[in-house]
């Protein structure tokens, strides 16, 4: 395993790469990346890396997003493969219908969507920013996409916009039922229940902090209790336990793995290094259209998080 390290170590000077990588991918793969975070937080990196090349440790929707907003630099990832399901839970076709129905909507695509779909989308969102961009919009109506969960669950916090959903869901997040947080409840009643807003709205009811990755990890790192029911991707143990002693997690269910983030093993970063031949390819025009939205992102999150 150190010799391995040590390759990649080397690769990156010669290479002039960088390493990003998202909390649900394996704990070793996090240990070897120059930032780890949650959507929001690689997306502003990956705007902003000097190197010539980004290593993507994540799932396709990470790699697509870190080329559309640093389009000169070679994007690789450990496995093209990697993909998220729920970022194909929305069509080009309904957000054309959507738009001729509406006069008034702004399409808010989740982060985790195809390019094609942030492409016709008029800004895009993370969980840990959806709320200060579409409060900042200017419109009335709101098409959530793909996420039903995090868009209903962002709804009721902006109540004054009209919601139009769409029927995507993440299957990790989802599987999660309010029987599993009571029946661990009744195992550990003084435990402090975390739920990501991929979640349904049943868990996130329950939930006694509802956030982000980067959320999650600070929320349990910062809180005093001892015990969590933790109803998010299990990758998230491994920060929580660098930055925190003495802490009980447990998750809601046995089935929090996201096996897409899993496939982002070090012997494929190491790979992606050696033979370049796994590098993230875009259409110019998709790539041209998606920055808007994605952009977009940026400057709202960050006009809010400066004031
Ligand atoms: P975060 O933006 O919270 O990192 O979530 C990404 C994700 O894929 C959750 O399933
Ligand atoms: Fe997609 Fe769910 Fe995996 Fe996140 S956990 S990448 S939403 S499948």
């Amino acid at each position: 395993m150190q010799q391995i390290k040590d390759k990649i170590t080397q690769l990156k000077m010669e290479k002039n790469a960088v390493i990003l990588a998202h909390y649900y991918v394996p704990g070793d793969v996090q240990d070897i990346a120059d930032y780890i975070g949650d959507s929001y937080y690689l997306s502003k990196i990956a705007a902003e890396v000097k190197e010539k090349v980004i290593v993507f440790c994540g799932v396709y929707f990470m790699g697509e997003s870190a080329k559309i907003l640093n389009p000169l630099k070679t994007v690789l990832m450990p496995d093209l493969k990697a993909d998220c399901p729920m970022a194909h839970m929305a069509s080009v076709s309904d957000i054309k219908k959507i738009r001729e129905k509406y006069n008034d909507i702004a399409v808010v695509s989740y982060i985790n969507s195809t390019a094609e779909i942030k492409a016709n989308s008029d800004v895009c969102v993370t969980s840990s920013n959806a709320l200060q961009v579409i409060k900042s919009l200017p419109n009335q109506y709101i098409y959530f996409i793909p996420d039903k969960n995090l868009g209903s669950y962002i709804s009721k916090l902006v109540p004054e916009k009209t919601f139009v959903f769409n029927d995507g869901y993440c299957h990790v997040h989802a599987f999660i039922k309010a029987k599993d947080i009571i029946e661990k409840k009744e195992e550990y009643p003084d435990a402090k229940v975390v739920a990501h807003p991929e979640c349904r709205a049943e868990i996130l009811e329950l939930a006694d902090y509802v956030g982000s990755t980067s959320g999650i990890i600070n929320y349990i790192v910062k809180s005093d209790s001892t015990d969590y029911i933790v109803c998010t991707e299990t990758g998230v143990f491994h920060e929580i336990g660098k930055k925190t002693k003495g802490k009980n997690l447990y998750p809601a269910t046995l089935r929090q793995i996201c096996s897409n983030m899993k496939m982002n093993t070090i012997e494929k970063v190491l790979y992606a290094l050696e033979n370049f031949d796994t590098e993230v390819k875009m259409d110019e025009t998709v790539i041209k259209n998606a920055l808007l939205p994605l952009n977009r992102m940026l400057q709202l999150a960050e006009v809010k998080s400066n004031e």
